[in-house]
Formats: structure tokens, C-alpha cells, sequence
């Protein structure tokens, strides 16, 4: 079986492709997986702007696409010609998205239909001009490939990337659930209850800004570029130990509930950078407050993701989502929970898979492929939430 997979959700053009091999045991293969990021774009602004990102996906998607099926071994250059009437569609299809559909029109006549078995693709939770490019682009090439298309939870993919090679599947239920999962990104930090694959509930979220925005914030206050996460933690592992002058802030980190809020920690960071004035462009004073942003940060995330493990008796704690490409952050919720939780597992996916991808997808409509749709049926949903029915 092969998974054609499409993530667009926000600033992150990708496509994937995942052959499943299904014999005695059941094997995962990425046949390609492209990301476009668009971080250049975005890095002067220090943040996404959703019709620039749309944009930036229209003009993506197609190259992308050729790109993911040429590694794959899947691209079949042939001419063809679309009848009227698959024009007609295809264009209403795209409707929305006109640079998007002639690129697509000059790609479809120039391939044939590649040898994938569905589509899976994100619809949500994201930036929602974002979403409806690459859910209208899905919607194309499903119509016109006559394949189903399955669409996939992002939030739910983020923790599902989890169980991609090297670890085997089937998975043993009994061994892995109840688990709980922590998702750090640029715009989500939630703790799940994963009861198995399909059945979550959260049970706690930021009350205001994500993890991976506090990053972002903090960085845009620092004069750093975006997105904040990666360099924030570069410029703390350089600065190493070294001994901090001033403390910032860790919200919530009392609270009797499974919930965080970031807000504060970013206010905290302005009032302390206009407080240093000159100084604050100064390399030491960069350096200890990127260990202490950081170090806020984690201290929160591991303390609630603890707390939920214990209270829960969960099995395995399961981390995701941009923030955990985080290195100190990893580090640290292993040695935690070695040192608190010792018979619990812990999975963090490979940094690779951390930060938005389209193989994510892939796996997610993989373990939903029972819930295959008609292209007619696909719809974003901007602010869907994982666990909860949709109707
Ligand atoms: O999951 P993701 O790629 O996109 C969303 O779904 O939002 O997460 C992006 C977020 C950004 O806020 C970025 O600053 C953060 O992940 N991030 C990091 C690191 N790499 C990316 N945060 C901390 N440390 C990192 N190494
Ligand atoms: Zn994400």
C-alpha cells in the first residue's frame, strides 16, 4: 500500500510518500518525504502571515509534489490530455486557487497516475487560507486520479509520527496505552490522554500563547529572527552553564490542573529586556536569557507532563510537535522520567519528524485508512480538536 501525504496547515509545504509493506508484520517505508519551508519568508516579519503563506503554497505545491514522486520512483512522465469535462471540474475545484490550478493542469498533463493507493490530508487544526490550498490541491488530484482521500487530525499526526520505524507495528495496545502525550508547537501545547489510536481526550492546554509562539515571541522581542525555537536553544547550548544574573517567571507551575499559560513568560521578557536597555544587545545578556526562556519553558512542560503520567498511571509518555525538536527539552523529560517514572516509556520522535512534515500524515492515514472519503466530502476544519466526534 502507498500513502501519497500533504501537510499545509501553515508555513511548511510537504508531501510524502509511505509505502506500508504488509506481510507477517506490517512495515513502514518513507519513500520520500519533501519539506518547503517557508521560515525565509517569514524570518523578517518574525511570525506567519496566513495570505503570504497561502501564496506560498500555491506556488509550492506542484513542485513539491514532482519532487516527492520523482524520489519515490512514482513520476510518470506522459503526455495526456484532460477531457473538457475534467477541465470544467478541476477548475471548480481550484476555483479559489487559479496560479494553483494551471500549474496543476500543466502537471496532471504531463504525468500519469502514479502508482499510490490514497491521499491523506491534513484539515485541520491550522492557518485556515493555508489549509483550504492544500485540501483543495488534494481534492484535485483525488477527483482526478480517482483515488479516496483520508483526512488526517495534525494535532493527532504529531503523536502518531511516533510510531513510525524503527518501532514495529502492530503495536502491543496493552504495553503502550493508557499513554499520555505532550504537544509542544507554534501553535498548540496540550497534554492528551491516548486511551489507543483514534481515542484522546485533553486534559490540559495554554490558556493563551503556545509553547513554540513563546519561542517565537521571545525571540521577536530579542531581535533574533523566526522561528524563535531553533535559535533561542542554539544560542543556549553555546552559552552553556554559565550563571544566571535573574530568574524569569514560571507560570502555572503550581497549579493544581494540567494546564500552562506563556503570556506572562513573554511580558516578563519584554520588561526585562527595557529594563537592560543598551546592555540588552549584549552577548552575555543574549546568552543567559535564551537558557532561562528556555529553561522556563521546560521546566513547566516536564512538570504538568509528570504530574498527568502519575496521575493517570500512564504506560508511555509521548512527545510531539515542533518544540520537541528541542534537544535540552528531550533530554531533560528523559532523565525525568527515568528518575520519577522509571517503568514508563518514553517516545520522542526523531528530530526530523518534529517539526511539521508530511509523513506524519501519511502514518495517521494510515491507521485511519478505514475512514477513506470521496474527494467531494473533504473540508477544513481551522479549529478542530482532537477527541472530540466530529459531526
Ligand atoms: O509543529 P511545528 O513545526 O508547527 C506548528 O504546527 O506550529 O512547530 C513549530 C514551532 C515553532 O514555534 C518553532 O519555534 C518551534 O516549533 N521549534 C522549536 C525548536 N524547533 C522548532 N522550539 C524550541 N526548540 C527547537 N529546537
Ligand atoms: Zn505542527
Amino acid at each position: 500500500m502507498k500513502i501519497l501525504s500533504i501537510e499545509t496547515s501553515c508555513d511548511d509545504t510537504a508531501i510524502a510518500i509511505l509505502e506500508v509493506e504488509s506481510g507477517k508484520a506490517i512495515k513502514f517505508k518513507a519513500l520520500s518525504n519533501i519539506v518547503s519551508s517557508q521560515t525565509d519568508i517569514h524570518k523578517n516579519y518574525g511570525g506567519v502571515f496566513p495570505m503570504m503563506a497561502k501564496r506560498e503554497h500555491q506556488a509550492n505545491l506542484v513542485p513539491v509534489l514532482t519532487l516527492a514522486l520523482k524520489q519515490a520512483k512514482l513520476a510518470n512522465p506522459k503526455s495526456q490530455i484532460p477531457n473538457p469535462k475534467q477541465i470544467q471540474t478541476l477548475k471548480q475545484i481550484l476555483e479559489k486557487e487559479s496560479t494553483l490550478f494551471e500549474s496543476v493542469k500543466a502537471f496532471l498533463e504531463k504525468h500519469e497516475k502514479p502508482d499510490v493507493d490514497f491521499i491523506a490530508i491534513t484539515n485541520g487544526p491550522g492557518l485556515e487560507p493555508c489549509l483550504h490550498v492544500g485540501v483543495n490541491f488534494a481534492k484535485a488530484l483525488s477527483y482526478f486520479w480517482n483515488i479516496p482521500a483520508i483526512p488526517v487530525n495534525h494535532i493527532e499526526a504529531h503523536i502518531l509520527v511516533n510510531f513510525l520505524d524503527p518501532r514495529p507495528y502492530p503495536l502491543d495496545p496493552k504495553k503502550i496505552f493508557p499513554a499520555i502525550s505532550l504537544i509542544v508547537s507554534g501553535g498548540h501545547t496540550q497534554l492528551i490522554l491516548v486511551k489507543g489510536i483514534g481515542k484522546y481526550k485533553i486534559i490540559g492546554e495554554t490558556l493563551d500563547d503556545a509553547a513554540g509562539e513563546c519561542f517565537d515571541k521571545a525571540a521577536r522581542i530579542l531581535g533574533l529572527g523566526y522561528p524563535g525555537g531553533p535559535v533561542i536553544a542554539d544560542i543556549a547550548l553555546k552559552t552553556n552553564n554559565a550563571p544566571k544574573s535573574f530568574i524569569l517567571p514560571r507560570p502555572m507551575h503550581h497549579s493544581q490542573d494540567y494546564n500552562f499559560s506563556f503570556s506572562g513568560l513573554k511580558t516578563a521578557i519584554l520588561y526585562k529586556v527595557r529594563d537592560m536597555g543598551k546592555e540588552a544587545k549584549s552577548e552575555k545578556f543574549l546568552g543567559e536569557i535564551c537558557v532561562e526562556i528556555q529553561q522556563a519553558i521546560i521546566d513547566v512542560l516536564i512538570k504538568k507532563t509528570i504530574s498527568a503520567a502519575k496521575d493517570f498511571k500512564t504506560k508511555t509518555i509521548i512527545l510531539g510537535g515542533g518544540v520537541s525538536a528541542n534537544q535540552e527539552l528531550r533530554k531533560q523529560l528523559k532523565e525525568k522520567i527515568q528518575k520519577e517514572i522509571p517503568s514508563a516509556e518514553c517516545l520522542i520522535p526523531d528530530i526530523k519528524h518534529s517539526t511539521d512534515n508530511a509523513l506524519m500524515i501519511a502514518v495517521t492515514g494510515f491507521f485511519h485508512r478505514k475512514n477513506k472519503k470521496r474527494w467531494q466530502s473533504l473540508k477544513t476544519s481551522a479549529n478542530l480538536r482532537i477527541g472530540i466526534a466530529k459531526k
